[in-house]
């Protein structure tokens, strides 16, 4: 396999974009990735377009075909692929794309990730995003996303030391972060208090606990390394790609308050990029509740079960602290349009390890990491990046 570098990236704005069509969104990210590799579409061998539910979002399915089409290059005929695995589409573009060009098979290749969400009525979003879990034994029923994370945070706090205001910390932290992230959907601060007086969602989690409804997209390019100088003198290597699966069902998990599908992709990641979890500088993670990023920093090894409340309190994983988790503010500050998620963590590391992530820098980065996960963690995707 040949090494795989990240040779540009773009990403839109996050938030209500009313008057950017789903199309648009994807054009105005690769170009702005095109622009950064200093690359016209004419280089570019392949597409790979992370994409979750536009049919229920858009009423436009053949994602791939559309973007190729729009962005100029069906005139080309250039293979386009849409990836599709809930919140964790951007991610498996990416890794797609990766095996694409490692492989040999294809060089210049673009990974994007693109969802248009605030056209519809909430409840139809909501509606739409439990198509994730198991329609058959959860979503008829009645539980939606925030209700099976209500039933994890839940189960972990029963079990393990976690306050109340140590999960409200999590919001904290990532508003802060998205304060300082100009494409992020909430760019305000919120204390303690503002989530504990927000609306009751789902018990125990409450309005800022939750991932918005988003609408954005991103795109990164990747390239040989061998080649990646000839586009940027910045290349970012991909030091690991790793994924993995776990029951579409919560109540088929041996445990619901470990998601064993990350502590898997996590091990092979780390085997894979031959790196522990200390060495990490960063890392992305799926806050799509503020529950997950606490489950989350625990499976990938940041910390023992149980600890992550403590952490978090303490600042450990705060932009100064040991491992700064989600610099971009995360899903929960960021914005979470799905299908282009995993794709805007990829960028968001790519931006740190630069050296180019403005007032929310991590001095001296070198390593980061992302976990971008499908539904309660029936796919995970794990990747690590290096400064080449
Ligand atoms: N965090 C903070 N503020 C939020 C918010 C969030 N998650 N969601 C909405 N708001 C704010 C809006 O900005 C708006 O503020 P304003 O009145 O000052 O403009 C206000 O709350 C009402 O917004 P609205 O869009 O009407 O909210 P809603 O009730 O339609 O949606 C949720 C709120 C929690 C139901 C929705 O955000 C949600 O379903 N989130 C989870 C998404 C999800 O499950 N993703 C997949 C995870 S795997």
């Amino acid at each position: 396999m040949r090494d795989v570098a990240v040779i540009g990236i773009g990403c839109t704005t996050f938030g209500e974009k009313w008057g950017t069509s789903f199309r648009e969104l994807f054009l105005e990210a690769g170009a702005l990735a095109l622009e950064d590799a200093s690359l016209s579409g004419e280089k570019i061998d392949a597409l790979y377009v992370g994409n979750m539910s536009a049919g229920r979002f858009v009423e436009q399915e053949h994602i791939g075909a559309l973007i190729a089409d729009y962005s100029g290059m069906a005139s080309r005929h250039i293979p386009s692929t849409r990836v599709e695995s809930a919140c964790c589409s951007g991610s498996l573009a990416f890794r797609q794309a990766m095996i694409a060009v490692a492989s040999g098979l294809e060089d210049v290749v673009v990974a994007a990730g693109v969802e248009k969400m605030t056209d519809v009525e909430t409840s139809t979003s909501v509606d739409a995003l439990a198509a994730a879990a198991d329609r058959e034994w959860e979503g008829f029923v009645g539980a939606t996303f925030p209700g099976l994370y209500a039933m994890i945070a839940t189960d972990y706090m029963n079990r393990y030391p976690l306050t109340r205001e140590q999960l409200a910390q999590v919001a904290v932290k990532n508003h802060y972060n998205g304060a300082r992230n100009p494409i992020a959907q909430f760019q305000k601060e919120i204390t303690v208090e503002t989530v504990l007086r927000s609306a009751l969602v789902a018990d125990p989690l409450r309005l800022f606990d939750c991932s918005p409804i988003t609408d954005g997209a991103a795109a990164v390019i990747l390239a040989p390394l061998e080649r990646a100088r000839e586009f940027t003198d910045a290349p970012i290597r991909i030091l690991a790609t790793s994924q993995a699966s776990d029951t579409i069902a919560l109540h088929d998990r041996r445990d619901i308050s470990t998601m064993d599908a990350t502590v898997a992709a996590g091990r092979r990641a780390f085997e894979m990029a031959r790196l522990t979890p200390s060495q990490i500088d960063l890392v992305e993670v799926h806050d799509c509740f503020t529950i997950a990023e606490i489950c989350a920093i625990e499976d990938l090894g940041f910390c023992q079960k149980g600890e992550a409340g403590r952490l978090t309190e303490e600042g450990e994983t705060a932009l100064n602290g040991r491992i700064p988790v989600n610099t971009s503010g995360g899903l929960k500050a960021c914005g979470h349009p799905v299908g282009a998620t995993g794709i805007k963590q990829v960028c968001e590391v790519v931006q740190q390890l630069r050296g180019d992530a403005g007032r929310r820098q991590i001095d001296g980065a070198e390593i980061g990491m992302t976990q971008n996960v499908g539904g309660t963690g029936a796919s995970v995707a794990v990747h690590i990046l290096g400064r080449a």
